[in-house]
C-alpha cells in the first residue's frame, strides 16, 4: 500500500513515530522501500552528497528533477519529498508554482522549501493548487551565509520564539510536516508538543515525530567530517574500499576471474 500525506498526518493523531531518509537514485531508493521507509527525500544534500559542492547553493532544478526521476522508479510506493533547491522558489510565486509542478510530474508526491512566515503565503499557493509541501525550520542549509555557517538555531529566547512563530505560520498555510534542523532539543519539543502536523528533526533531538538524516550519513558512507547528530547505522564506506582493495588485488594477481565466472 502507498504511503500517503493523510498517513504522515494520522501517524502524528496516533503517537507513531516514523523514518525518514534522503534518496538520491533508484537503486537506493529501492533498497529503502524493501526496508519500509515511509518517506523518502530527495534532498538538495544531493549538491554535497552526491555532487560534491561545499553547499546546496549551486544545485540546480534540472539536477534535481534527474534525481526525483531515478528514486520515482525504484520508490513509487513511499511518500516521495522533492527539495525545492536554492533559486527555484524566490524570484516569484509563478516560478515556484511552475517548478513545484515539475517536481510532481518528475514523480515526487510533494515538495520542501526552506523558511518560515516570509514563505508562508506560498506555501497556501500551493497546497490551493494541490501541492503537498513540507516545511523545513532552524539551520536552513540555503541560508548558510546569512547564518555564518553551519550553525545550531533558536539558542536565543527571541529566535526560539521566531522559529515557533515560523512553525504555527507553516501549518497554518496547510503544510503537511516541518523539518525542524539544528535546533536546541528543547525548543525541538516545544513545537512538536503544540503542532497539530508532524515535526521531524535533524539535530533537534528526539521529542519530534519522526527523523532524518542523509542516507550517506545513515549508512556510514561519509568520508570526513560529520555532525554530532549523525549516528551511522554500517560502516558502508569502510567496506567499499576494502571491496575495491579486494578486487583490485585479485586482478592483479590473477585470481579474478576464475573458471567459474568466465563463459564456456
Ligand atoms: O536536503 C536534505 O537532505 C534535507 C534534510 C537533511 C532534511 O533537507
Amino acid at each position: 500500500m502507498a504511503v500517503t500525506v493523510p498517513d504522515i498526518l494520522d501517524m502524528k493523531r496516533r503517537g507513531e513515530r516514523f523514518a525518514m531518509l534522503t534518496a538520491y537514485d533508484y537503486t537506493t531508493a529501492s533498497l529503502l522501500a524493501e526496508a519500509g521507509i515511509p518517506i523518502l527525500l530527495v534532498g538538495d544534500s544531493l549538491a554535497n552528497t552526491m555532487l560534491g559542492y561545499p553547499t546546496t547553493l549551486p544545485v540546480t532544478m534540472a539536477e534535481m528533477l534527474h534525481h526525483a526521476r531515478a528514486v520515482a522508479r525504484g520508490a513509487p510506493g513511499q511518500l516521495l519529498v522533492g527539495d525545492l533547491p536554492f533559486n527555484s522558489y524566490h524570484a516569484s510565486d509563478e516560478e515556484a508554482i511552475r517548478n513545484a509542478a515539475r517536481m510532481l510530474q518528475a514523480g515526487m508526491h510533494a515538495v520542501k522549501l526552506e523558511g518560515g512566515g516570509r514563505i508562508a503565503e506560498l506555501v497556501g499557493t500551493l497546497t490551493a493548487r494541490g501541492i503537498p509541501v513540507m516545511g523545513h525550520l532552524g539551520l536552513t542549509p540555503q541560508s548558510v551565509h546569512l547564518f555564518g555557517g553551519f550553525r545550531v538555531q533558536g539558542r536565543e529566547a527571541a529566535a526560539a520564539e521566531r522559529i515557533a512563530a515560523d512553525a504555527r505560520a507553516l501549518q497554518e498555510s496547510g503544510a503537511f510536516a516541518v523539518v525542524l534542523e539544528g535546533v536546541p532539543r528543547a525548543l525541538a519539543a516545544s513545537i512538536t508538543h503544540r503542532l497539530d502536523i508532524p515535526t521531524i528533526g535533524i539535530g533537534a533531538g528526539p521529542d519530534c515525530d519522526g527523523q532524518v538524516l542523509t542516507v550517506t550519513d545513515m549508512l556510514g558512507l561519509t568520508r570526513g567530517h560529520v555532525a554530532k547528530f549523525v549516528k551511522a547505522y554500517a560502516a558502508l564506506g569502510d567496506e567499499a574500499i576494502a571491496a575495491a582493495r579486494r578486487f583490485a588485488a585479485e586482478v592483479a594477481s590473477g585470481a579474478y576471474p576464475d573458471d567459474a565466472h568466465s563463459y564456456h
